[in-house]
């Protein structure tokens, strides 16, 4: 039994590789999962970079998949042989979002996460992977899917009438494209690379700016909804996108404010939105009935999550390298159980 986990050096955490210890007793209400995959987010790499909010030996990543062996003497919901992914928030359940929930977030500040091999949670954690789904393609969706899923469908309601714009091409972004797609919506992508809106626009994008070549791409999202602007932003550049995320937002339209990609500390101009009866939703991942009602909608729309890379357990590192290149399209994976 092995895990990973961040110890202190001088700029950022470091990745040991060690041995997992034995967890004691296992809990009535609890359950063991031999993890299988484990997918990176753009929030672990600022996790390791966070040398004050990160606890040293901490068990990074939020995101996995994996199967469960063992449960205790209580547990109603699962058996082992049941595939099942952990929920980020693991105690947010269902209703309103609590303040305690965001120091519970797996992998980050002071709870462990996901990448070892054995995962043993209260069995109300844990929501069920449909069939369709590998171990890898369901790895990519506990923050990454269930953030847009929140933004776009419980948060709003987005239709077939609806034009989406999403920023940039890794794991927000491309779940959401294909969320929104699956109901008809119209979905603009930026990024800085035309090869990848190539491939966006495979996955039926509607169009594409390129924001490096273009840096007036507000403007080029208003030209291509002839000056109407999109209904929903999924806001995740920060301090450089705001003011141009707002130009382009339809009138009525909603922002969801989800990102740091270009820093923390936004101060856009936000009274262009009472003129447009617009709105800004913050969106904090989702809890596990988000979760389990994104699992249902991947399933009935035969959605498959985009797997850029995938790294071996031996090669985590190289993972975390990968994400912070930027060249990934989608979502990074590191599959945990090939050192068996
Ligand atoms: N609030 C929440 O609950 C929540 C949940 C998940 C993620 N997030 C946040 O959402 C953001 C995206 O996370 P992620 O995990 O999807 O990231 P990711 O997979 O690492 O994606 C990074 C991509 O963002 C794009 N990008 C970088 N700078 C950009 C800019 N100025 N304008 C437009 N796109 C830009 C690039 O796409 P191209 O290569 O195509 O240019 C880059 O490849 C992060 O800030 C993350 O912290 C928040």
């Amino acid at each position: 039994m092995d895990q990973y986990t961040l110890q202190p050096s001088s700029n950022e955490l470091t990745l040991v590789l060690g041995q997992q210890l034995e967890s004691g007793p296992l809990g009535n209400q609890h359950v063991v999962v031999r993890m299988m995959a484990a997918s990176l987010n753009y929030r672990d790499l600022l996790c390791r970079g966070d040398l004050e909010g990160t606890r040293p030996g901490l068990v990074p990543l939020s995101d996995g998949a994996g199967e469960v062996i063992e449960v205790g003497s209580a547990v109603t919901r699962w058996r082992p042989g049941d595939r099942v992914s952990p929920a980020f928030f693991p105690k947010w359940r269902s209703g309103p979002f609590r303040p305690e929930h965001l120091a519970e977030a797996l992998g980050g500040s002071s709870t462990d996460g996901v990448l070892r091999s054995l995962f043993v949670a209260h069995e109300d954690a844990f929501v069920r992977i449909p069939d369709r789904l590998s171990f890898a393609e369901a790895a990519t969706l506990p923050c990454a899917g269930v953030t847009a899923w929140h933004a776009l469908f419980e948060r709003d309601q987005v239709g077939p009438e609806h034009t989406i714009l999403v920023q940039g091409t890794g794991g927000v972004s491309i779940i959401a494209l294909q969320l929104a797609q699956a109901v008809g919506a119209r979905v603009i992508v930026t990024s800085s690379s035309d090869t990848k809106l190539a491939v966006a626009k495979s996955m039926g994008a509607r169009a594409g700016v390129n924001y490096k070549t273009v840096p007036d791409w507000d403007q080029a999202v208003l030209d291509l909804t002839d000056g109407r602007g999109v209904d929903h932003i999924l806001e995740l550049g920060g301090p450089d996108t705001y003011n141009r995320s707002i130009n382009c937002l339809a009138f009525g339209g909603t922002i969801s404010q989800i990102g740091v990609l270009t820093g923390f500390g936004s101060k856009p101009d936000i009274t262009p939105l009472q003129f447009k009866n617009g709105r800004i939703n913050g969106i904090c991942v989702g809890s596990a009935e988000h979760f389990e009602r994104l699992m249902a909608f991947v399933d009935a729309h035969a959605i498959t999550p985009a797997v850029s890379k995938t790294f071996t357990w031996s090669g985590a590192a190289e993972a975390y390298e990968a994400l912070r290149r930027a060249d990934h399209f989608g979502k990074v994976v590191i599959t945990i159980q090939d050192h068996l």
